[in-house]
């Protein structure tokens, strides 16, 4: 029974949580996962450097963290050519999406994304009472113009595009994003997701500066640091400074600035983790072309499996590798639900991952059979 004291809006909300996470998964099974595949995780690990950082952080960890991350603002802002005064730090991307919409989304306002895209967003959107509106995948990519058209429709506050995408791994060109860009209607912001960055040829040319986006990325995928929670975001200098009126000021721990710190000085821990993902991703689409299906070309750490059939086919393969031990996740509208979604493992995650999709598709096979025959 929901508690009654809440607000409305509160008490409107479905109980629904984003992701169910693989730990919950794996309690609820009883059994871990012997290759974790799902999440879009580094399994490459974060430096050695970060690793040394964090643990000599934890001695002090009774001190309060710096509140203001001077030294990661400082560090980031000279990595990206910009002013300390352009960044904000915060508990990983999917914090600094909570502030964003805090800001700017009041109860009723419209919010336009792609129908199946990154879903934290939306739950953000949901709670604080925004309206979303979807559009459609055009070719398994999220469609920009498609994006900006509705937003005109609607009067959005936010447009919210992920490049590199997730469900989908696919990449726009700079061009192709900043074209779009100039169809962004006035008083709209484009929340540019880009926390697959380093895995992609190269990010769109927008300057800090432009008022009309705002740019999100991340330690928790290319840095191998997903379970520090740490993120940014690259915007111009007045909303940047709306973030201080909202965020949690000490919600940056101690060790987890140290190692963001380390890990970008690490820059040739970095290009060998981009390697790596690089053969995984070919790995991947060899394992998918062995077994008589495609993949969809990515520009991240994961690849989109394109099983063949439907979303109930595609979700009974996913619990078939599930059973046979392998967390992998899938896209949640149609049809890039015709997908299952495999994060970039080590050589002997993906050798675990390739011994259990035949005995997966099978099963996937015979179950549609039978409900066919029944
Ligand atoms: C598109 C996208 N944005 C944001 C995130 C979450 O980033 P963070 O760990 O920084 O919250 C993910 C993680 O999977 C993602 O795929």
């Amino acid at each position: 029974m929901p508690d009654k004291r809440t607000t409305p809006l509160i008490q409107s909300l479905p109980a629904a949580v984003p992701f169910v996470g693989p730990e919950t998964m794996e309690r609820r099974r009883g059994a871990p996962f012997a290759a974790r595949l799902g999440a879009n995780e580094s399994v490459f690990g974060p430096s050695p450097r970060a690793i040394a950082a964090m643990q000599a952080a934890s001695a002090e960890i009774w001190k309060y963290p710096d509140s203001t991350s001077y030294e990661l603002r400082h560090a980031l802002a000279e990595q990206n050519g910009v002013t300390p005064d352009h960044i904000v730090v915060g508990e990983g991307i999917d914090g600094l999406l909570g502030y964003l919409v805090r800001l700017m989304v009041a109860p009723g306002d419209a919010v336009v994304t792609s129908d199946g895209a990154y879903p934290t967003f939306n739950y953000h959107v949901t709670g604080y009472g925004g309206t979303l509106h979807k559009v459609p995948y055009t070719d398994d990519h999220e469609d920009p113009a498609a994006l900006m058209a509705r937003a005109a429709e609607v009067g959005a506050k936010l447009v919210y595009l992920a490049n590199p995408d997730n469900p989908m791994g696919t990449w726009h060109d700079g061009a192709a994003i900043t074209a779009a860009l100039d169809t962004l209607p006035d008083g709209a912001l484009l929340v540019l997701d880009e926390a697959y960055v380093e895995f992609a040829p190269a990010p769109a040319p927008i300057g800090a500066d432009d008022p009309r986006v705002i740019r999100m990325r991340t330690f928790s995928k290319a840095h191998g640091l997903a379970g520090a929670r740490v993120g940014y975001a690259i915007g111009p200098v007045p909303l940047i400074a709306e973030f201080e009126k909202i965020r949690n000021h000490f919600g940056m721990n101690r060790a987890a600035q140290a190692g963001a710190l380390a890990a970008i000085r690490d820059t040739a821990w970095l290009a060998q983790v981009q390697a790596q993902v690089a053969t995984a991703r070919d790995e991947i689409a060899r394992i998918a072309l062995e077994n008589g299906l495609t993949s969809v070309p990515s520009a991240t750490n994961f690849v989109s499996i394109d099983c063949g059939g439907d979303g109930d086919f595609a979700r009974t393969v996913l619990e078939g590798l599930a059973r046979r031990d392998i967390f992998v996740r899938m896209p949640f509208a149609a049809p890039q639900n015709r997908c299952i979604r495999v994060s970039c493992g080590t050589p002997d995650d993906l050798a675990l991952f390739a011994a259990a999709l035949p005995g997966a598709l099978a099963d996937a096979e015979a179950e549609g059979l039978a409900d066919a025959r029944a």
